[in-house]
């Protein structure tokens, strides 16, 4: 940790970009050439991990379906992380044909959103995602683990920072690498998401954590740098902003990958990442989608308001 006057940051962070997967499940389905171009373009700019697909129920997520033929086109960089959801050992296995380099599974703090997202309860889903863990142990695939819903949830209200430690805890217990901490609704302001990770830091270390904000409110730049602050150095973005979840009705997408590189480029800390490429890729995706980014860089950069 370096230290700025009295602020404590990490020297480096670990950008996962999620905008192939969470950004484009929300958007309208996308001509497979424009996918795989998009992750395509994405390894080019240093990213190392690019969730870039998700083995779901077709009728639930069509945006998803056509993930195999992605990972089985996309010309793969040396040392990338192509990473992929997988709800169950169904998923699992498609994702083990597709070659991908890591899997995540996905439940919630809340019961609500768990039921409407992969209907079952949390603890039935930490169940299935036990069969899933053995599977990828086999074949040496980590699994990351997504928790949504830590502050509210559409359907139950407020979480309590509690519900988080408890089953971030028990998903690290189950075998899970890491737990991505999911603002899915983007309510969350930098007091609430600092007692949130305070309460996980009791049972877990702050390299174990992710941070994975939603910013509908315009929240997520500010809670990422509280995040920041309390050594959590592994970030969820999406390119141009793009996103957002089909059962969080309203909610925006993830904090813009370039708003976090320029974010980090003034904190001096180090991403690996290219803040120029990851601008025109967010333009390019943009163009396909026929919407401008919600990034507030890429909209300066198209004023050339910085080189
Ligand atoms: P289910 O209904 O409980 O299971 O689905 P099922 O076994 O009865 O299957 C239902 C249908 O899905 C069947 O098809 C299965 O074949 C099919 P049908 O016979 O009706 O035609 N199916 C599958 N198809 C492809 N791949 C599979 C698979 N499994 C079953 N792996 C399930 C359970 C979880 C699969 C389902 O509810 C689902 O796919 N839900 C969608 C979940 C999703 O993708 N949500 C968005 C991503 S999560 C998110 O955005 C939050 C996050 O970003 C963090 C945050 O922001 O907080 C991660
Ligand atoms: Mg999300």
């Amino acid at each position: 940790m370096m230290s700025h006057t009295n602020i404590s940051l990490p020297e480096s962070v670990k950008i996962v970009e999620v905008g192939p997967r969470d950004g484009l499940q929300n958007e309208a389905a996308l001509p497979l050439e424009v996918k795989i171009e998009l992750v395509n373009r994405l390894s080019r700019t240093g990213l190392k991990h690019i969730e870039s697909g998700a083995f779901v129920s077709a009728a639930k997520v069509p945006q998803m379906a056509n993930s195999s033929e992605v990972f089985a086109r996309i010309s793969r960089q040396p040392g990338v992380n192509y990473c992929t959801l997988t709800p169950n050992v169904r998923g699992l296995e498609s994702a083990i044909a597709s070659g991908v380099n890591q899997v995540a599974v996905f439940t919630s703090a809340s019961e609500g959103f768990c039921q409407r997202n992969i209907n079952c309860s949390i603890s039935q889903s930490l169940e299935r995602f036990k069969d899933v863990i053995a599977l990828a142990s086999k074949h040496a695939i980590p699994v990351r683990g997504y928790l949504s819903c830590i502050v509210d949830c559409p359907y139950d209200g407020a979480t309590h920072p509690s519900q988080v430690m408890s089953i971030a805890r028990e998903m690290l217990d189950i075998g899970c690498c890491e737990i991505s901490l999911g603002d899915t609704v983007g309510t969350g302001t930098p007091l609430k998401i600092a007692k949130v990770i305070e309460a996980v830091l009791s049972q877990a270390k702050p390299e174990q954590i992710a941070a994975h904000f939603h910013d509908t409110y315009g929240q997520a730049l500010a809670n990422l740098y509280q995040a920041l602050q309390m050594g959590i150095t592994s970030i969820d973005s999406s390119v141009a902003g793009l996103g957002g979840c089909p059962y969080a009705y309203g909610a925006v997408g993830n904090v813009a990958t370039e708003d976090v590189l320029y974010l980090c480029q003034g904190l001096g800390i180090s991403t690996g990442i290219n803040l120029n490429q990851m601008i025109n890729t967010a333009w390019f995706i943009c163009q396909h989608l026929n919407k401008r980014p919600t990034s507030k860089v890429s909209l300066a950069a198209e004023h050339k308001l910085f080189s």
